[in-house]
């Protein structure tokens, strides 16, 4: 029964592609654990929605990866775990990580000034994950947090590096540099992408905090702690999911993985899933 469950896949889910990142991070530090991943695509962005919203797409994606006989479920979406974490640890009986946590926790390493910035869509940086999940670690350290929209969709054209980008990360960003933090966490599954351009705007002296690699390590301490490694390959399966699937998909998801991804198949959780009461 233990092999069993050790040889079962990791699910991931996010709101779109943009959880890619997290799981090119895992592939990286595990490589032979088999990973199902589900971006809800149908109904992404999670980022503008409501948290009552956003929980019930979580629940609904976490339905789908169970049935598929996961061991452990990761939230890569920042949106989603700032708000979902809790009703997902309560309801189902598999271990459940998200991205704050682990973003939280590596910045309070690194930050000497006790003072961290966080940028998000609105959605996370509105419902204050980070900056608990950060007091929660040192209640000394200051957070400052701002989110930043437009990111994501231009992270999503492939906008990245350039003339547009960096002026709209100045105006994100300018006042957050200036206010003093040594440590800025990227609370989106997308903002990795952006990375040069974040540096390049904020300059060498402040630290980026890439949420998906700390996760993907703490992952891998999970497994290890609950008995739950793979140990049995060195290569694994990677099967993906999308509630809906466009014809730009699959440049864009390349981009985002690090990889071709070579088979995506389409799922149908949107229509048949409770939607939540308004
Ligand atoms: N995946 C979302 C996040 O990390 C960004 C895209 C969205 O708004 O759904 O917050």
């Amino acid at each position: 029964m233990k092999n069993d469950t050790k040889n079962a896949p990791i699910g991931v889910f996010d709101s779109g592609i943009g959880g890619l990142t997290v799981a090119k991070e895992l592939i990286k530090t595990l490589p032979g654990e088999d990973i199902i991943y589900l971006g809800d695509t149908a109904r992404v962005p999670y980022g503008t929605k409501s948290g009552r919203t956003v929980i019930a797409y979580s629940r609904s994606n976490t339905e789908f990866l169970i049935s598929k006989g996961i061991k452990l479920l990761v939230v890569a979406c920042n949106t989603a775990s700032s708000v979902s974490i809790p009703s997902l640890k309560a309801e189902f009986d598999i271990p459940v990580l998200g991205v704050i946590e682990p973003g939280a926790k590596k910045a309070v390493e690194v930050t000497h000034k006790n003072k961290i910035g966080v940028i998000g869509t609105p959605s996370t940086i509105n419902s204050g994950a980070y900056t608990k999940a950060i007091e929660n670690l040192n209640p000394d350290i200051e957070v400052i947090s701002k989110p930043c929209p437009l990111f994501v969709p231009l992270a999503d054209e492939g906008w990245v590096e350039g003339e547009i980008v960096e002026r709209v990360a100045e105006e994100y960003l300018n006042p957050i540099k200036n206010s003093g933090i040594d440590v800025l966490v990227l609370g989106c599954t997308h903002y990795p992408l952006l990375k040069n351009t974040i540096q390049k705007i904020v300059g060498e002296e402040i630290t980026l905090v890439d949420s998906a690699q700390e996760t993907a390590s703490q992952i891998k301490q999970i497994l290890v702690n609950k008995d739950l490694l793979n140990d049995s390959k060195t290569s694994s399966e990677r099967n993906f999911y999308l509630t809906d699937v466009s014809d730009t998909f699959i440049s864009v998801a390349g981009r985002f993985l690090g990889e071709k991804i070579d088979k995506i198949e389409m799922v149908d959780i949107v229509g048949t899933t409770a939607q939540p009461s308004l």
